[in-house]
């Protein structure tokens, strides 16, 4: 559920119409809802109810200021994975003590920063970052909070790009070869070992893998503290799916997802950590974008929009699937018809959908694409110089540009000439 919906034959989001923030703003731009957001972190706040917990949002699928402040008000930890996500958090407000590092490559520049600053504990991918980090906090007198991430070697069963816990995989270490690191780690000067973290992929339709991962979680956790480590801490990542087309896909719920997770770490003493991304921040947002031109083609139209790749790249990187609605509500039983949507960037990939039905469009009206708030601003770029994308947040019937469009001469004095160009 979100609150994008038609009121009086226009499309809102929560009580503001879109038409009047394209007026304001100008398209295309990304828009928000703070009800959708809030409602999709409480969800998972009530599925781990009673649990020792913390849901932590992985600030990589949206990570504006104004949308970190409103999680971390609400008590939100975050999920970062570099120093600039870390910065992120910080300046958003999340107290450092709700801060998970997570990141395959994390650097000492990194490392060094977020030790000095203070977090609630790395997730450590290779034996060889292990070391290094050790090194590192050593180094500055501090102890270092960390868990290993484990690799169970479980297939997610989701879009080859954005599997993560197969063994061919780059993350975290083999299971099989955890109890040996552990060993490793707690004789490590500067290294705290408080948990173990997994994380297996993203997009997750059924729950099935999650129970598979969490379950081998569960018993590398007794077998731990059997060793002799104080586990006290369980990271289960991300991963939750959403529905991309309203019509067909029943994903399951935070709250099935929270009771699985009830039922295998129930009994175990420990606090248990989320991070969700996708399923916050995915129905919680919209692109909204306008028709350029109606193109009529050898056997086929095309819808060209001023919204492209570099503003959602998901359909061209993932073969992803949004759905695209018009502004002004179709009267009903108007005819549909199949169209290419696509933007104005010089490749054919830059193409939105294929074949897609739609009702008569032309010139000058306005489309959204449904469940782009994650993965969609944080993951545009100025590519073909089409300014950064704008985002704008809606609480009520208030809205605020929370990210402008820069104007063309900031982007184009970014670039610096060489003396000998002068
Ligand atoms: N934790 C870790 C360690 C992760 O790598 C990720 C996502 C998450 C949490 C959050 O997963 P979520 O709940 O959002 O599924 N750009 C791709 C998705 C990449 C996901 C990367 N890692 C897309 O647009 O589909």
């Amino acid at each position: 559920m979100d609150h994008f919906i038609y009121k009086d034959g226009i499309l809102h989001a929560e009580d503001v119409p879109l038409l009047r923030i394209a007026e304001d703003v100008g398209t295309p731009f990304y828009c928000y809802s703070t009800a959708t957001l809030t409602r999709h972190f409480k969800l998972f706040q009530e599925a781990l109810d009673g649990l020792d917990h913390l849901v932590c949002f992985a600030i990589k699928s949206l990570s504006n200021q104004a949308i970190l402040r409103t999680l971390a008000d609400l008590g939100a930890g975050m999920d970062v994975v570099s120093g600039g996500e870390y910065r992120r958090a910080l300046a958003a407000g999340c107290p450092p003590d709700r801060i998970v590092f997570s990141g395959v490559g994390k650097t000492r520049a990194e490392m060094c920063f977020a030790l000095e600053h203070g977090l609630r504990q790395f997730n450590v991918e290779s034996v060889e970052e292990l070391r290094v980090l050790s090194a590192v906090a050593s180094a500055m007198g501090k102890t270092a909070p960390i868990t290993l991430r484990v690799n169970p070697d479980v297939d997610a069963r989701t879009h080859e790009k954005i599997a993560t816990g197969r063994k061919e995989d780059k993350f975290g270490v083999p299971i099989a070869r955890a109890r040996e690191f552990y060993a490793e780690a707690a004789s490590l000067p500067g290294i705290d070992v408080v948990g173990v973290d997994v994380h297996i992929g993203s997009q997750l339709t059924d729950l099935a893998p999650f129970e598979a991962a969490f379950q081998k979680v569960a018993d590398l956790t007794r077998d731990l503290r059997a060793d002799g480590h104080a586990i006290r801490r369980v990271d289960l990542g991300g991963g939750l799916g959403i529905p991309y087309t309203r019509s067909n896909e029943t994903p399951p719920l935070p709250l099935e997802y929270g009771a699985m997770i009830q039922r295998i770490f129930g009994d175990l003493e420990v606090e248990v950590e989320i991070e969700p991304g996708r399923l916050i921040a995915g129905n919680a947002g919209i692109l909204l974008a306008s028709v350029i031109y109606l193109k009529q083609g050898e056997g086929r139209d095309f819808l060209i929009l001023d919204a492209a790749m570099n503003d959602l790249i998901r359909p061209a990187m993932y073969g992803a699937h949004h759905d695209i609605i018009p502004v002004i509500e179709p009267q009903a039983g108007v005819e549909q018809h199949p169209v290419d949507i696509v933007g104005p960037v010089c490749e054919s990939g830059d193409t939105f959908a294929k074949q897609r039905q739609m009702p008569p469009l032309a010139a000058g009206d306005l489309v959204a694409f449904r469940s782009a708030g994650a993965y969609g601003a944080v993951m545009s770029s100025e590519y073909n110089t089409r300014p950064m994308i704008p985002e704008v947040l809606v609480k009520g019937d208030q809205y605020a540009v929370i990210r402008p469009r820069p104007d063309f001469d900031e982007i184009i004095n970014r670039d610096r000439l060489p003396i000998w160009l002068e």
